[in-house]
């Protein structure tokens, strides 16, 4: 049905309710603008009709011209209507709230979970998703004991910080992050990891997974490629993937990764490790690998990305130098992160860059991502000077072993050594080997029923002729009274599974 007169159509709106008593709701002006919109929404009103005048619509209606020219020129300025010199005042062609309503025309989609509208990196990278939906619980890898955290100290800290709620905390962030706790990080990472730095190299991010971005923009092109360890950590083939960054799989031996001659002679742009704990699988990059690695990115101008995340946590010796404090060619990028240290949702990690690239780098992250949470980092900053983080890693180191070997006492009681155990020197899991005609998809679906998070070994892995079946276990977040209990249940499904 279209309108017949506009005038009708007016006094019909207004008066059905929506003319307001004096001095309440929506003024005269706005009334029209309303109901002439809906009536164009609702193809009442065509495009190309054209309206009245002002001055005649005004005259029908009984009110001011300048109440119907208010409406006429914001329903102009929104794209409603439009004026054609000498001639009036018309419905537009096209309307912007048209283009919906185009929309919904449209067939179905036959996909519905909406890949098909993802690019072909989108699509890549939620196909691979590696990330788990549960974060917490009996054996969830690579997460704290988060409940241990003394919140009281962190209040304390944060509390002082809000009392005297300084601009420069609120706002956006400074380059390369929060003086102060860039100068801490330096000076935390020269001791205990031997890294070669001055806080100017010192950029703070949200957590390894952002360094990598950042690295990957700022340093790499379209279509570049990343050794990647095989099996490695799901976030690193992730974040190259989603960036047109192909990894290609280095397998990796007792001593880290172990490069081909047909590698060698094909140098990527990125090589990206995990020197002092092999993720998942637990080991140390020999010395001569490192040498070896060093040599080659410095001779073919290749980045090492150095994945530093959890070796704070060593039971038995001393946490071991970074592959960064012996590079004396500036290849190396190095990532750490407080989610093992502190708690993931922090979102709070560094990395060090070479002093060349400090500039470019704080740039970089203010330009992309703005910066991210300053309160905290000037909060984390104290953490670190007053020496609460030292001892909370201390005391965290001494619970972990004790998890530790009271999983490995568990799997023992049940496996003796018909099951191969790795990476039990660090870190905060541990990697169990299944025969191989054991399913660990799904052994880790009968233990997720259950109510126990035992991530598959093979999902890991890249090259599926190298696929080996296992499980990874965490055990820092898991209170040791529950640790027995929780394996026998695993170890029961186990069982069931093994052929
Ligand atoms: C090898 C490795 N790198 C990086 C991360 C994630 O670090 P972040 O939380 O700082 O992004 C993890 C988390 O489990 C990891 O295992």
């Amino acid at each position: 049905m279209r309108i017949a007169s506009l005038t009708d159509f007016l006094l019909m709106r207004i008066e059905r309710g929506a003319r307001p008593a004096k001095g309440a709701g929506a003024p005269l002006n706005r009334q029209i603008y309303q109901a002439i919109r809906e009536a164009i929404l609702s193809q009442l009103l065509p495009s190309g009709w054209q309206l009245p005048s002002s001055r005649d619509l005004a005259r029908e209606l009984a009110i001011s011209r300048n109440t119907v020219t208010y409406a006429y020129e914001q329903l102009i300025a929104e794209g409603y209507l439009e004026t054609r010199a000498g001639s009036g005042t018309f419905i537009a062609d096209t309307t912007p709230d048209q283009i919906p309503e185009i929309r919904l025309n449209t067939p179905p989609l036959t996909d519905p979970s909406g890949q098909s509208e993802l690019s072909a990196h989108g699509a890549l990278l939620i196909q691979q998703a590696g990330v788990s939906d549960l974060q917490w619980g009996p054996f969830m890898p690579g997460v704290p004991d988060v409940t241990l955290f003394p919140n009281k100290i962190w209040s304390r800290l944060q509390n002082k910080h809000w009392r005297r709620s300084r601009a420069e905390l609120l706002t956006y962030g400074d380059a390369g992050g929060y003086l102060p706790l860039r100068e801490a990080v330096a000076e935390y990472l020269r001791i205990a990891r031997s890294v070669n730095c001055t806080a100017n190299q010192v950029i703070i991010t949200t957590g390894i997974h952002q360094s990598l971005d950042i690295v990957v923009k700022l340093l790499g092109e379209h279509g570049d490629s990343a050794w990647v360890e095989d099996p490695c950590y799901w976030g690193t083939r992730s974040v190259l993937n989603s960036l047109g960054i192909k990894p290609v799989a280095i397998p990796v031996d007792a001593e880290g990764m172990r490069m081909r001659l047909a590698n060698l002679r094909q140098p990527p742009r990125f090589i990206c490790a995990t020197p002092s704990h092999q993720y998942p699988l637990g080991m140390v990059m020999s010395l001569s690998r490192r040498r070896m690695l060093l040599e080659y990115a410095a001779t073919r101008k290749v980045w090492i990305i150095e994945d530093d995340y959890d070796s704070e946590f060593r039971y038995g010796s001393r946490p071991l130098a970074s592959l960064q404090g012996m590079d004396t060619d500036d290849r190396v990028l190095y990532m750490g992160t407080f989610s093992k240290t502190m708690f993931p949702s922090l979102r709070i990690g560094f990395m060090v860059v070479p002093e060349t690239l400090a500039t470019a780098f704080a740039i970089g992250v203010s330009e992309l991502y703005r910066g991210s949470q300053v309160f905290m980092q000037a909060v984390m900053a104290d953490f670190m000077t007053e020496g609460h983080f030292a001892s909370h890693i201390r005391r965290m180191r001494v619970l972990y072993a004790e998890r530790l070997h009271l999983l490995q006492a568990a799997i023992e009681r049940h496996f003796g050594d018909r099951i191969t155990l790795t990476g039990g020197e660090a870190g905060l899991h541990l990697a169990l080997g299944l025969p191989e005609q054991c399913d660990d998809l799904a052994i880790s679906r009968a233990a997720r029923a259950e109510g126990i998070v035992a991530r598959p070994l093979s999902r890991y892995f890249m090259n599926a002729g190298a696929r080996h079946q296992g499980l990874l276990l965490g055990y820092a977040c898991v209170p040791n009274e529950q640790i027995a209990p929780s394996f026998d249940k695993l170890a029961a499904i186990i069982k069931t599974h093994w052929k």
